[in-house]
């Protein structure tokens, strides 16, 4: 299993053109050419088409944004975790909420994630759904309050509580997950405001993938991580 450090930043490419094919390349380049300059942990997470493109292009680890359980064979469309390591994924995020999986299909994810020694961040939406997650053993949870994803009205700002609480459940029933958070994260403040609360880094996709300037708001971002 690949060691993320921490505290990490996670940048989520979903499905913006900014940040689609060669431009995917070259925005994570732009990752980790600050990740180097900083000093600090950066994770990217482009389309499934671009993760063999982007893998080959930076050292940083990539991830998939989806991954389906299931052996290889006939599973016509399906993302499966033998192909992202064949992709050159370090990991993948589970549950987006805007890709949910029945429970189910998550435990039998996260497991042969974990065969295939790949880092697995489930996303979940509140604390309580947070410690159902945590229950499965994935390496992280990241806690996202739907309605504050892509407004630019940050989780550590607007819903301090959704962090320390799923801090606080998740640690009753589980040490070892790494916790991280999402939803609006923007600024640098955004960020020290979410590890003062617990998260160990953040999760975040526009600010970054929408942006004009991607180097100057990463920057931004990752300066409270300098010290940590
Ligand atoms: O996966 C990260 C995400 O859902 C948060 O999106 O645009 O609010 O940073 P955003």
């Amino acid at each position: 299993m690949v060691q993320i450090e921490l505290p990490v930043v996670a940048i989520n490419f979903k499905t913006y053109p900014q940040a689609t094919g060669e431009r995917a390349v070259l925005l994570a380049q732009h990752c980790e050419s600050v990740a180097k300059e900083y000093g600090v942990s950066i994770v990217v997470a482009p389309q499934t088409p671009d993760l063999y493109r982007v893998s080959r292009a930076v050292d940083i680890p990539v991830f998939a944004q989806h991954m389906d359980p299931g052996a290889p064979g006939r599973h016509t469309g399906h993302v499966l975790g033998e192909t992202l390591v064949e992709a050159g994924c370090s990991g993948t995020l589970l549950n987006h909420s805007e890709n949910r999986m029945i429970l189910a299909d998550l435990e039998e994810a996260v497991r042969t994630a974990e065969r295939l020694h790949l880092y697995t961040i489930v996303c979940t939406n509140n604390p309580t759904v947070s410690v159902a997650a945590a229950t499965l053993a994935p390496s992280a949870v990241a806690v996202e309050p739907p309605e504050l994803i892509g407004t630019g009205i940050s989780v550590s700002q607007a819903q301090p509580e959704i962090i320390t609480g799923t801090v606080e459940k998740i640690r009753a029933v589980n040490p070892d997950v790494t916790i991280l958070c999402g939803a609006g994260i923007s600024t640098g403040e955004d960020v020290r405001a979410a590890l003062d609360l617990g998260a160990q880094g953040v999760l975040l996709a526009s600010a970054v993938a929408k942006s004009d300037r991607p180097v100057e708001v990463l920057k931004s971002l990752v300066e409270p991580l300098r010290d940590c």
